[in-house]
């Protein structure tokens, strides 16, 4: 399933390459760093791991760049990989993704990106969105991905590889995540296949929050 490459940035200092510069996790991460270069204001990015997101995105003028991790060795990775990377600027806080310290509507976007895929439930993986909901304010934008429940191959391989029960991976259906940002007040505005379009191994979803005009 090798379906893709490494983004164009500086990748040295990344301890742990299976974990974040896999096929689908690169071309997720890049996918979402395109967005990332036409936003504005703050944006945060929750479970950002190593930062490789903010390194391959760049500085952009008028970001404010927050990310958000509980693991404090991958944040201290964050901080040598933007270096490594020439990008300044962002502010990265220690924190639990689901108790998160920023208040209701605090960011233009938020991101959160090849997390959902090992939460192993529905219902948390619909908590931790919920969350996320929060903090996006009115007219702003969620960006995230969901591992494609559609997708056999795909399914096959995560019953297989929760077999051996390290870790736990899953994988959702778009649909259901449709239900989920309706019933939140999102729209779903773009759904990036990240593979072949009729059976693709992942989406990017980008969902907008509805302004407060609109309520
Ligand atoms: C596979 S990594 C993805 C990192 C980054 N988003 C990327 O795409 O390169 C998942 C990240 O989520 C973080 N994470 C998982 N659960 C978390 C939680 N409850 N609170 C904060 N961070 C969490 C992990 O520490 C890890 O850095």
């Amino acid at each position: 399933m090798d379906i893709g490459r490494i983004p164009s940035v500086n990748v040295s200092r990344v301890a742990r390459r299976g974990a974040f510069l896999g096929g689908i996790t690169s071309q997720v991460r890049s996918r979402a760093a395109a967005l990332l270069r036409q936003a504005s204001g703050t944006v945060l990015d929750v479970g950002c791991g190593n930062a490789l997101l903010f390194a391959e995105a760049g500085e952009g003028a008028d970001l404010r760049r927050v990310g958000l991790d509980g693991d404090p060795a991958l944040l201290r990775e964050a901080r040598a990989v933007m270096a490594d990377n020439g990008v300044s600027g962002a502010h990265l806080v220690r924190g639990d993704a689901f108790r998160l310290p920023f208040r209701a509507g605090a960011a233009e976007v938020v991101l959160l990106l090849n997390t959902l895929v090992n939460l192993p439930s529905d219902d948390l993986a619909e908590r931790l969105l919920r969350g996320l909901m929060e903090v996006c304010r009115p007219g702003g934008r969620l960006i995230f991905d969901i591992r494609n429940g559609s997708n056999p191959l795909l399914r096959l391989r995560y019953a297989l590889h929760n077999l051996r029960g390290d870790f736990s991976t899953r994988a959702h259906r778009l649909a259901r995540i449709r239900r989920l940002c309706a019933a939140n007040g999102f729209e779903i505005v773009r759904a990036e296949p990240v593979g072949l379009r009729w059976m693709a191994w992942a989406y990017v979803v980008e969902a907008q929050k509805r302004p407060l005009c609109d309520a």
